[in-house]
């Protein structure tokens, strides 16, 4: 059983995230889900689940943990603690900021900083529109330290035909990143 970190910040598109940790755990994977405050705040308004609900549903599929994103002492925190990789869906600008710049003000920033200085799989799906330099900086500086920039812009070239299959498209792009083998969403040629 392989261990996979999920964020999910406050950018708008918690759903990616949750659906990402689903994917995981139905591939038999043991998540470690930590949630900022305003990622909180933003997926209730959102989505209407609070943190419980999306727990409840996680903890029917597969091993889940919910990490307190405002304990550092929590073992994601940890180089030692070895993860396979961390996925952050969606990735506000303001946590690209703080990880491009080495800023660890919560969990979810360090486990961040710790797949980078670890060179392990580190895959962010921004969501703002449109980009500052600013921003466009930050992740590049990201990208330059090995993550994978994997932005939350579904391709048209699938047709689909619900919200649902939006979401599959960046999910299984995320698997994908990861090197997990996944059907969610129909590949180009097959
Ligand atoms: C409804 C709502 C939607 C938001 N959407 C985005 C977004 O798509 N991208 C983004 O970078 N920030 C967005 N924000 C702003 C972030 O929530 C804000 O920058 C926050 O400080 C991020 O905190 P975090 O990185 O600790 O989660 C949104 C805020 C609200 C209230």
């Amino acid at each position: 059983m392989k261990k996979y970190i999920v964020g999910i910040t406050g950018a708008s598109g918690s759903i990616y995230g949750i659906r990402a940790a689903e994917e995981l755990l139905k591939q038999n994977n043991e998540v470690y889900l930590t949630i900022t405050d305003n990622g909180k705040k933003v997926m209730s308004y959102e989505t209407g689940y609070e943190v419980g609900d999306i727990i409840e549903k996680l903890k029917n599929i597969g091993k889940i943990n919910l990490c307190n994103n405002n304990d550092l002492f929590e073992p994601i925190a940890s180089g030692s603690f070895k993860v396979e990789g961390m996925v952050v869906a969606p990735c506000s600008m303001s946590a690209a900021g703080r990880m491009a710049n080495g800023i660890s003000l919560n969990l979810l920033d360090r486990a961040a900083d710790v797949c980078i200085k670890e060179k392990r799989k580190l895959i962010l799906v921004p969501r703002e529109a449109p980009l500052s330099n600013i921003h466009l900086e930050n992740m590049l500086k990201l990208s330059k330290s090995g993550a994978v920039i994997l932005p939350a812009s579904p391709g048209f070239y699938i047709k689909p035909q619900s919200v649902d299959d939006m979401i599959n498209f960046i999910v299984s792009r995320i698997l994908d990143s990861l090197n997990i083998e996944n059907n969610l969403c129909k590949k180009w040629g097959a």
